[in-house]
């Protein structure tokens, strides 16, 4: 194209932008147009262009009559679970199995979160999350996958959304570390959806004269890029059936576990359309979302929204009632996000408001406004709120030490120091059941172990490796 081209072509395509945003009563967003720079109008364009505003205004339009409500107390009951080695465990394993050595099984992790809590200046993937090499949460993950692969014959599609602030951070961090190993055509990466923040009269707003204030649609939203991005397509094409859905801040996770997809496929509680794993709370107010199960169907309570005396209640054996706490695990089927994130399913997830301060720029002034207080609301998905849309839906309990040792925090519960207590004392009982005496002092490790995924996946693994007898305590050992 020729310079008189390009700008002819600009000039569509603001007219075409400046059509679709009257038409949704948002054009105050081309308020400074006039004064913007070449590359500064290209990107609003481009802003425009990609983000579905009108989808967004009939979102901000069901947020006022249609956001998560929490449900009347009285409706609410513990969700079932399946127990720790359910009876039909070993048939499970063998289905899971089938599953991972007929290629029908992809991992997808999100990773759209910065490490912010954590004071990380980076995609939190690159967190250095294990206890001895610090190797990154992304590390950790492909070890597994690539392990995976490897025992059953056929390489894991591994499909991992990012969000726009991390998206080429994150492709840097994978080309740098040479994809961990992996196949670079069996990684599939995609920025998650955006949503405009927006004020009390429901205008969406500037961050800068040529900039709209967004913020990543949630985890739930991850379902939407699936769509928009290609990858269920790409599933599709691959053979692909079920998705092994995980959290980047979760270094204990089984990325891929046979039980797990086994018992979900197989299970008569479960459709095989999305399954949950739980862990028994610690405590009441343990910071996770509980299992319920309000209308015959299971759903996620996020912990600030349970009613506390529901929280608190006790069974006749002294048990929490609402024990059940969400690790963020699921498996869901490639059907089941087709369904609900197609024509019929797209209103189908709940909105989640939340109020913020956004730094904007006022339309009268042009200066930037840095709000004291909360000026604008942002809406996001949550991935849990997909469970009642199947049609039957499995939770499964699962052990804390063997796969749930986040790292959220930079101090104090769920940060590094605890994950590596718990990655510590994984490996060590790994080792126990394997034969290998580990040195204890009151009841925890006194030396450090790490095991590498390639090495083991699990104890029965580490009975073919030669492991000393005994380790001594302030021993260092990576396996
Ligand atoms: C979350 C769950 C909580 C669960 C806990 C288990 C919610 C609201 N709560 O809490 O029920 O018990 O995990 O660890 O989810 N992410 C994106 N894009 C987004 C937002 C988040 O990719 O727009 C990813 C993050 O990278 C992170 C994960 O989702 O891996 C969790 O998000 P976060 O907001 O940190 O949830 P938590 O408060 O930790």
């Amino acid at each position: 194209m020729n310079a008189s081209e390009t700008q002819r072509d600009t000039a569509e395509r603001l007219e075409k932008s400046r059509r679709m945003l009257e038409s949704i009563d948002q054009e105050h967003l081309l308020h400074f147009v006039e004064e913007l720079e070449t590359e500064q109008l290209e990107e609003l364009l481009g802003q425009l262009e990609t983000i579905d505003l009108p989808e967004a205004v009939r979102m901000v339009e069901r947020a006022n009559t249609d956001t998560f409500q929490p449900p009347a107390p009285d409706l609410i009951s513990p969700a079932d679970f399946v127990p720790r080695h359910p009876e039909n465990e070993q048939a499970a394993r063998e289905h899971g199995e089938q599953l991972l050595k007929a290629g029908k099984v992809a991992a997808f992790t999100v990773a759209g979160g910065q490490g912010t809590r954590l004071g990380w200046n980076g995609p939190k993937g690159s967190f250095p999350a294990s206890p001895l090499t610090g190797k990154p949460l992304f590390r950790l993950f492909a070890e597994q996958i690539l392990a995976t692969g490897n025992r059953w014959g056929r390489p894991v599609p591994w499909y991992i959304m990012t969000s726009p602030i991390n998206d080429e951070q994150t492709r840097a961090f994978f080309r740098d570390n040479n994809y961990f190993g992996l196949d670079r055509t069996s990684i599939f990466m995609f920025p998650q959806g955006v949503l405009p923040s927006f004020d009390e009269g429901g205008k969406f707003m500037l961050s800068s004269k040529h900039q709209i204030a967004v913020n990543p649609d949630g985890h739930g939203g991850s379902m939407r890029a699936l769509r928009a991005s290609g990858a269920i397509e790409d599933m599709k094409s691959r053979g692909i059936e079920q998705i092994s859905y995980f959290q980047v801040d979760n270094p204990t996770v089984k990325a891929l576990d046979p039980v797990f997809l086994g018992l979900h496929a197989i299970d008569e509680s479960s459709s095989g359309q999305l399954s949950s794993k739980m862990v028994p709370k610690t405590s009441y107010n343990e910071k996770v979302g509980v299992f319920c199960q309000i209308d015959g169907r299971n759903r996620v309570i996020e912990y600030s929204d349970l009613p506390e005396d529901l929280a608190r209640s006790q069974s006749e054996d002294g048990h929490l009632r609402y024990l059940a706490g969400s690790i963020a695990i699921h498996v869901l089927s490639v059907d089941f996000v087709d369904r609900i994130t197609g024509e019929e399913g797209a209103a189908a997830m709940p909105l989640h408001r939340a109020s913020k301060k956004v730094p904007h720029v006022s339309l009268s002034t042009g200066e930037l406004v840095e709000p004291a207080e909360p000026n604008a609301t942002k809406l996001e998905m949550f991935i849990f709120d997909a469970i009642p849309l199947a049609d039957r839906s499995m939770v499964y309990e699962t052990d804390r030490v063997e796969e749930f040792a986040p790292i959220k925090n930079a101090q104090g519960a769920d940060s590094p120091a605890t994950s590596f207590t718990l990655q510590i004392e994984r490996a060590a009982r790994w080792l126990e059941a394997a034969g290998v005496q580990v040195p204890r002092e009151a009841g925890a490790p006194s030396a450090k172990i790490e095991i590498s995924a390639l090495s083991a996946m699990g104890p029965a693994d580490l009975e073919h490796l030669d492991l000393p007898k005994a380790i001594e305590p302030g021993d260092e050992l990576v396996i």
